[in-house]
């Protein structure tokens, strides 16, 4: 039969950890900058529970213009899902410190088109994983799921995604998608980049 995918949910994901382009030196400089605003008390307190997170202006240091013009260059590659007429062309940019026991809420990123994150620092699932939960409002899958079993549920019911982060990994994520990253459990710390952009 034909089938018609109604309102559908991206998740575009891509590794930017490209070693013939200085990756390693690029991501050392990119964690100096955040320990060091962390040890001079810029922080600001939103969606994490403990943990330490930059105010969203990380724009304004150097040592993010290379990550930068990676997050435009590729949000412009899937900006046509959004609108075949614009581009995306300014947002706002910061940074995420999970050390044990610290997670971030149930969240969106209210008014932004597309938002995203990038990977510094982790290397197994138990310093925090990103779950992404059904956008559909009123779902019955919840319930649906009570029937079934969980490793049973095909893509109509799922209704949470989990994604392993990996240094170097960028997932784009419309803005309006909930997700939260749930607890790290390891004595080291995950440092993670989230941004929000716009379209002009
Ligand atoms: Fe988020």
């Amino acid at each position: 039969m034909n089938e018609t995918r109604l309102f559908y949910t991206p998740l575009w994901q891509t590794d930017i950890a490209d070693p013939n382009d200085h990756w390693v030196e690029r991501r050392d400089l990119m964690l100096q900058r955040i320990f060091a605003l962390e040890a001079e008390g810029k922080g600001v307190l939103k969606t994490n529970f403990g943990g330490w997170q930059s105010p969203d202006d990380l724009y304004r240091y150097p040592e993010f213009q290379w990550l930068i013009g990676r997050i435009m260059a590729l949000g412009n590659e899937v900006a046509p899902a959004f609108s075949a007429r614009k581009r995306f062309d300014d947002g706002i940019i910061w940074a995420n410190i999970n050390r044990k026991g610290h997670f971030n809420a149930v969240h969106t990123h209210p008014d932004a088109v597309l938002s995203g994150v990038v990977y510094l620092k982790c290397d197994h699932r138990d310093q925090g994983v990103i779950q992404f939960f059904d956008a559909r409002e009123g779902s019955p899958t919840a319930q649906w799921r009570c029937y079934m079993r969980i490793d049973d549920a095909g893509p109509v019911v799922n209704d949470v995604h989990e994604v392993l982060p990996k240094e170097g990994h960028l997932l784009f994520f419309p803005g309006w998608l909930k997700h939260w990253v749930t607890p790290n459990l390891t004595d080291r710390e995950r440092v993670s980049v989230s941004f929000n952009i716009r379209l002009e």
